[in-house]
């Protein structure tokens, strides 16, 4: 029970106390399992903060903690993660969530209306996150650096917008920008012409001559108007002064950091001892029991290992576990000293003590810089990290290279250990006894003659586990004698435990010197062997890590030193720093046409405030209702097997469990499911793919649903699966009927050709990763009726599935849709088949029924992007012009067919992009797999069709050797060319947009530049390129080109808009208020929407294909045009009323004031056979972008330094939206072609399954300079106001990012003499771009295949 009155009679032994929001809790009777999180939403009712993986790796539940420091007698806040925060551990502490920092109801904080204001939230379910992560930097320095901004959200992701929006709102919160302004005699950018930017003269608009002068992007202006995206003078200025006061209590009152604590739970007891003694006391009576420090470790067990620990002791009120001591020759750090303290304490000693004795601190913080997010970063010990004994801990071998001493103590007495091989004896293991406790870490400083150095690879720099870690410590004689004195150098992610390397200590008594590298990488390979099934794989690039690491280690000390390097070495050293990002956006506007015309205009989105507060509802925060049940499913962990039993006997007897569902439970005839009817709802007999369904339980909280299938065992006779394309086509499985198509006459043209070559290219898995998982709700009603509360792009779809499998009719089932947490294609065919699931066991047992899919669950069930393979020959002429091709495309589909059939056909139409190829044969063979079934994802196939065709115009230009810009545009579609369907290309302004922006990035000067640049440097190089998109838009089916909408006006004139689109952030809603605030003459604020609902447009097209405001828009525009007709006659009467008076009118005149709205698009009339019809796609899109990068040749890492887009939208209804659209849609592209990987077992199991192994671009990941360019007069007669649609297309331009990769592997493989071509395939990982870049270190190292991961699937 809560209590929260002030005057409480604290029994600190038992009560946890703590305030929330200003709020004093009390809780006598609190449940140690719970984390923070579950206690604000289930408990608190705080449901802003959200779930988005629950393992501290999404941001999305920050909250920010602040706590009295008795010391220095001041307020500390830090953001943490509530996903992982034990609630228990919140004792004396106070907890600030978005809803305690602002609010619609009340007034916003700077921070969310910034973010709003500014266009960064989307769906809206990180802005929470985002909000706090910001809230806290603000909280900590009233005016941050932009420095200070990068490291706050290195622990935060979204997938929608791109960041860029995001950054830009919260810029203008820093210093820089500040100076900037008063530099440029500006206050809130109100004589800040371009685009409100606070740079001023420096903005790089100004700077880019080119994007100036050549009149394409230059924001057109009005009489009134001046193009930017949103305007600072109307933000609300940040007065810390304002901020709510520390709880007085907790400052005055010290029994709560002093005071023992225990709460005992139904399974867990939890203690907090408050002395040293108290603590090894509980370690001895207690065995097993858990210490907690941050419980970031511990807690990602408990949640997703199953672990279940009875007895936790939270050690970090120890005193003496706390403290730093300076002690005259080493460091001494209390286990239970956090990461950022070390950090801080760190940074001051470098400040000041000599260089050389604080060489150990600055491979410290330069290492913490990487490790993990700053929520993390802030709870995290260092006690945890050296105990947990991860192989891959970023600190443990700094520890072991320098020699560090662990404090040890028992009951039994004290001891001191050395931190070398000998301390982790395997796997997660070490020589501490379970009655000793880690008490302190003693660190030497460094001497005059020692040099330490670390390194660190992952996949992503940002909050990213390592692939590979070092430290280097040497000591060296004399200079300029410089003999290795002694040398220690110890490896994370080569063995089973971090391990120092022994054979180094061979160089003793060699000079340090350029010589002694051969020996150095000879005894490093030596002593770092692989096997060929070791977990982790990349066996040959990992080794060439570890020398390319010594390599570099040697570079940097010998600059220390002094020594004389070859000047284009250097770039080794160089580092991949955040440099301020800049950006700019170019969008034309028009003349409004009436007082209220929104269209073109950068509204805001309507949600934006509501998510910027916390405000916005998500399935998983509808209240619970009564008798709610929540429902966890039975998985299967094999992908190809026959189920010999179930037993859910254990899990019925758990706690809190009440029922089930099973086979038995679906009539026969009603187990068929998924889009082709192949699928089987609760699987009996034959698993085809891990995460297929055999059941649920059903419980009265998450919690026990989910403990109690943990219970369930499965047993399982293993079957070989199929897990690849080449195992499908070996195997002959493959989903019919194949597609084709023929173009020209492939046959004569080919052998006419002078030139022919053949190539392949292979897209991987790309998973969808929308912030918000899977969730639905299903509430039986009277009579049959369900209502269901959809995380969903498809309403109609999920009712019609839902009402097959209850047999009743589908006006019995509504389905509702408020919002989505994102989308992206992942919740349209999946959707149906989850709420399937809810409605079933809600029909059961007739109470409502929750399920909300865990990030793991979500990642595993509901499978992603096809994997594409083309194997293509291609036959051209001298010049370059491209006359035949055969294309064979593969398409890995997974077990079931899904969207996979419409994935190649669609895929064979887009295959050649914007090329005009005259004579072609393309030949669609979906493979069928035991993997998880892939299912539709935005830019569905033509990001992979459009990564094949690149993929084939540089095999063209590299066979020639000709300039690639000078090959794309030989072969560039021009206005009135047929496409390889048959369909003439009108408007066709892909060869503008191409153009346009090699004049806007600079491209011809920038590429000399490269030159340059990759010239002088040899460890660094970069690659600049171009790529195009042209994107046909529609469905190719008539059926699904068809849209409704619903217009409801009430007596006091405010209208009620509900149309047959979903919004998942696109800001759908948004653009279809403008329409209806044009056709009706009516301020936005007039016109409200509040979801969509199958019982108000009903047989509505999924929202998806980028075609939701081209068909929504038309039906909204006739509803309008139905209620303007009725209105004209009082119009007529009363020319000078108002909107009000009209309807008051026409309401006491008996006039409808409802209409429905109804679109169809013209017919495809498409025939495949003969490949002739209307028009296959209603028009098309079309963008290029010129992206520059640069990568580390001797790790693989890369950056992004620069990309240029132009896109054409025609006349767009909203560029703020659009172009968050085309940013947002740009950052997953490069997702899919470089950065994600799904490290797939050979069994076709996944092994990614959260944000943690799996990694989506972050915030430091948006290129340096981001411009984008929408383009100008253009417009579009087949949709809305001449608009056309970007959700998609941009997507594809994100192959730039890939291919400019490549360019500079080219340079890096130039530079070593290495001549052939070479193929890699997307992503562009770190892996592959290291082994690409071949060297004389790689040489050393010999290609090993790897049993572990599937490389391609
Ligand atoms: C999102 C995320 C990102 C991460 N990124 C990185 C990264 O980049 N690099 C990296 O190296 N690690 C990373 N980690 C791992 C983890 O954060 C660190 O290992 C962290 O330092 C653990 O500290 P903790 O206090 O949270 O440990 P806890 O989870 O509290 O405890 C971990 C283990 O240590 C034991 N323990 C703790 N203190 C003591 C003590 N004094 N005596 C005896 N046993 C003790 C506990 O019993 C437990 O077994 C990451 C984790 C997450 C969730
Ligand atoms: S939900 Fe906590 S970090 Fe993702
Ligand atoms: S707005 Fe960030 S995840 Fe959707």
């Amino acid at each position: 029970m809560t209590r929260t009155k002030e005057d409480d009679q604290v029994d600190a032994s038992s009560v946890l106390v703590f305030y929330v929001n200003g709020k004093r809790i009390v809780d006598e009777n609190v449940n140690p399992e719970w984390t923070l999180l579950v206690y604000l939403r289930n408990k608190l009712l705080l449901c802003g903060t959200k779930l988005g993986c629950g393992e501290g790796g999404c941001g999305a539940c920050t909250v920010m903690v602040s706590k009295f420091d008795r010391t220095t007698q001041e307020v500390l806040h830090y953001p943490v993660n509530a996903c992982l925060a034990p609630v228990c551990s919140m004792h004396g502490l106070a907890v600030t969530t978005v809803e305690g920092i602002g609010s619609t109801k009340t007034k916003l904080h700077p921070v969310q209306e910034r973010i709003a204001k500014a266009h960064g939230t989307q769906c809206g379910f990180c802005t929470p996150g985002i909000v706090m992560s910001m809230y806290t930097l603000l909280r900590n320095h009233g005016k941050p650096k932009m420095e200070d901004l990068d490291v706050a959200f290195q622990g935060n992701l979204c997938r929608c917008t791109g960041y860029r929006p995001i950054i830009d709102g919260y810029k203008t919160f820093t210093e820089e920008w500040e100076v900037m302004q008063a530099a440029n005699g500006m206050t809130n950018g109100k004589t800040n012409g371009l685009n409100g930017c606070g740079m001023g003269d420096k903005c790089c608009k100004l700077q880019n001559s080119n994007a100036i002068t050549n009149g394409i992007n230059g924001v057109h202006k009005t009489k009134d108007e001046v193009g930017k995206l949103f305007e600072t003078s109307t933000f609300v200025p940040y007065d810390s002064s304002q901020e709510p006061i520390f709880p007085p209590e907790l400052k005055l009152n010290d029994a709560y950091d002093k005071t023992s604590l225990v709460f005992k739970g139904e399974n867990v007891t939890w203690y907090r001892p408050k002395t040293i003694e108290e603590l090894l006391q509980l370690t001895q009576q207690n065995p097993g029991a858990k210490i907690i420090g941050g419980n970031t470790e511990v807690g990602v067990e408990v949640k997703f290992k199953a672990q279940l620990y009875p007895v936790y002791i939270k050690h970090t009120s120890v005193v003496e576990l706390n403290q730093i001591v300076i002690n005259s020759d080493n460091i001494r750090i209390g286990s239970a000293v956090t990461l950022d303290v070390i950090e801080s304490t760190f940074k001051n000693l470098i400040a000041t003590r000599p260089e050389w004795e604080t060489r150990i601190c600055n491979a410290v913080v330069e290492m913490l810089h990487w490790f993990a997010g700053k929520q993390i970063r802030c709870v995290a010990t260092i006690g945890g990290n050296i105990m947990t004994g991860s192989p891959i801990s970023d600190l443990n071998p700094i520890w072991i290279a320098i020699g560090a001493r662990l404090h040890l103590r028992s009951i039994a007495g004290n001891r001191t250990v050395l931190m070398d091989n000998h301390f982790y004896t395997g796997y997660r293991k070490n020589i501490v006894n379970s009655d000793e406790i880690l008490e302190a870490i003693e660190i030497p400083f460094t001497r005059r003659n020692q040099y330490v150095f670390a390194n660190k690879q992952s996949r992503r720099r940002d909050d990213d586990i390592a692939i590979v870690n070092s430290a280097l410590n040497l000591i060296l004689s004399e200079s300029p004698d410089n003999k290795i004195e002694d040398i220690n150098m110890a490896f994370g992610g080569m063995a089973p435990t971090t391990i120092a390397v022994k054979k180094i200590k061979q160089l003793i008594g060699q000079k340090f010197d350029e010589k002694m590298l051969e020996t150095a990488y000879q005894l490093l390979l030596d002593d770092l062997p692989f096997p060929e099934n070791v977990p982790g794989g990349m066996i040959s690039y990992r080794r060439s890590l570890a020398i390319s690491f010594f390599f570099r280690s040697y570079l940097n000390i010998s600059k220390q030193l002094n020594v004389s390097i070859d000047p284009k070495n250097l770039s080794a050293l160089n580092k991949f720093t955040s440099k301020p990002p800049k950006s700019s956006q170019y969008f034309q506007v028009f003349e409004k046409e009436q007082v209220t015309d929104t269209i073109g205009r950068p509204i805001v989105h309507t949600n934006a405030m509501n998510q910027a507060t916390g405000e916005a509802i998500y399935i998983d925060d509808v209240p619970i209702f009564e008798k709610e049940l929540h429902l966890a499913l039975i998985f299967s962990k094999k992908s190809h097997a026959r189920i010999l039993n179930v037993d859910i006997s254990k899990a019925l007897a758990a706690p809190h469990v009440v029922n089930f569902i099973l086979p038995e439970d679906i009539p026969d005839d009603r187990q068929a499911c998924g889009l082709m009817g192949d699928e089987i709802l609760v699987r009996s007999d034959l698993v085809t793919s891990q995460y297929q369904v055999l059941g649920g339980i059903l419980a009265t909280n998450q919690l026990a649903a989910k403990q109690a299938v943990n219970l369930v065992q499965v047993t399982y006779e293993e079957l070989k699966p199929v897990v690849t394309m080449d195992q499908a086509i070996e195997e002959n499985c493959f989903y019919p009927p194949e597609a084709k198509l023929c173009f020209g006459n492939v046959t004569d043209a080919m052998p006419k050709c002078k030139n022919t070559i053949s190539g392949e290219a292979r897209t991987g898995y790309q998973e969808h990763f929308y912030l918000e998982p899977h969730a639905y709700l299903a509430i039986p009603r009277e009579a049959d009726e369900m209502e269901i509360y959809a995380c969903s792009q498809d309403q109609t779809g999920l009712s019609e599935v839902v009402a097959k499998l209850l047999g009743v009719d589908q006006n019995k089932v509504i389905v509702k849709v408020k919002r989505i947490g994102g989308g992206f294609g992942g919740k349209e065919t999946t959707g149906r088949k989850l709420a399937l699931y809810v409605a079933l066991a809600a029909k059961k047992t007739k109470r409502p029924v929750r399920l909300v899919l865990e990030r793991d669950e979500d990642m595993g069930y509901t499978g992603g992007r096809n994997p594409v393979m083309f194997k293509y020959k291609l036959g051209f002429d001298d010049d370059g012009r491209i006359h035949a091709a055969e294309v064979d495309m593969f398409v890995n589909a997974g077990y079931s067919a899904d969207v996979s059939l419409a994935v190649a056909s669609v895929g064979i139409t887009h295959v050649t992009n914007s090329t005009n190829i005259p004579n072609i044969r393309v030949i669609g063979k979906v493979c069928k797999t035991n993997l998880p079934t892939n299912t539709a994802m935005r830019a569905f196939v033509n990001a992979q069709t459009n990564f094949g065709a690149e993929a084939m115009l540089r095999d063209v230009a590299e066979y020639l050797n000709k300039d690639y810009v000078e090959i794309a545009r030989l072969n560039l579609y021009k206005e009135g060319d047929l496409t390889i369907y048959n369909q003439p290309l009108v408007d066709c302004n892909v060869r503008r947009c191409f153009e346009e922006v090699l004049v806007n990035s600079d491209f011809n000067n920038r590429k000399k530049a490269v030159d340059k640049f990759n010239k002088e440097n040899r460890w660094k190089k970069r690659g600049i390129d171009v790529a195009t998109t042209t994107y046909g838009i529609g469905f190719g089916n008539d059926a699904l080109q068809q849209a409704g909408a619903l217009i409801l006006i009430y007596k006091d004139g405010s209208v009620l808009l509900t149309h047959g689109g979903v919004e998942m952030g696109q800001g759908l809603h948004t653009k279809m208020i403008q329409v209806a605030s044009k056709m009706l003459n009516i301020p936005i604020e007039k016109i409200h929407t509040t979801e969509a609902s199958s019982d108000k447009v009903p047989n509505t097209t999924a929202t998806v294909a980028s075609m939701s405001s081209d068909l929504n828009g038309m039906a909204v525009r006739d509803a309008c045009i139905k209620i303007n007709n009725r209105l004209e006659p009082i119009k007529a009467k009363n020319p000078k009323g108002t909107w009000e008076e009209w309807i008051m009118a026409a309401y006491n005149q008996r006039i409808s004031l409802s209409a429905t709205g109804f679109h169809r698009e013209p017919p495809v009339n498409w025939d495949w056979t003969t490949n002739t019809g209307d028009k296959m796609f209603n028009y098309f899109s079309f963008g290029a972008a010129v992206t520059e990068v640069e990568i580390d040749c001797l790790t693989g890492d890369h950056q992004l330094l620069r990309t240029d887009i132009v896109m054409d939208l025609g006349n767009s209804l909203n560029p703020a939206i659009d172009i968050g659209q085309i940013e947002g849609a740009f950052m997953i592209g490069y997702g899919l072609f470089v950065r994600e990987e799904m490290v797939t077992l050979q069994d076709g199991t996944y092994l990614s399954k959260g944000p943690g192994a799996y990694k989506i671009p972050c915030f430091g990941d948006i290129p340096i300079e981001f411009n984008v360019a929408l383009l100008k007069d253009s417009s579009n007669p087949r949709a809305v106001f001449s608009s056309k649609t970007t959700g998609e297309p941009p997507l594809c331009l994100a192959t730039s990012t890939f291919f400019s990769i490549r360019e500079a592997i080219k340079a890096a493989r130039k530079d070593a003499g290495v001549t052939e071509n070479f193929r890699m395939q997307a992503p562009a990982t770190p892996e592959r771009i290291r082994m690409a870049c071949q060297d004389h270190l790689t040489k050393k190292v010999e290609p090993v295949k790897s049993t572990w991961n599937i490389e391609y699937i």
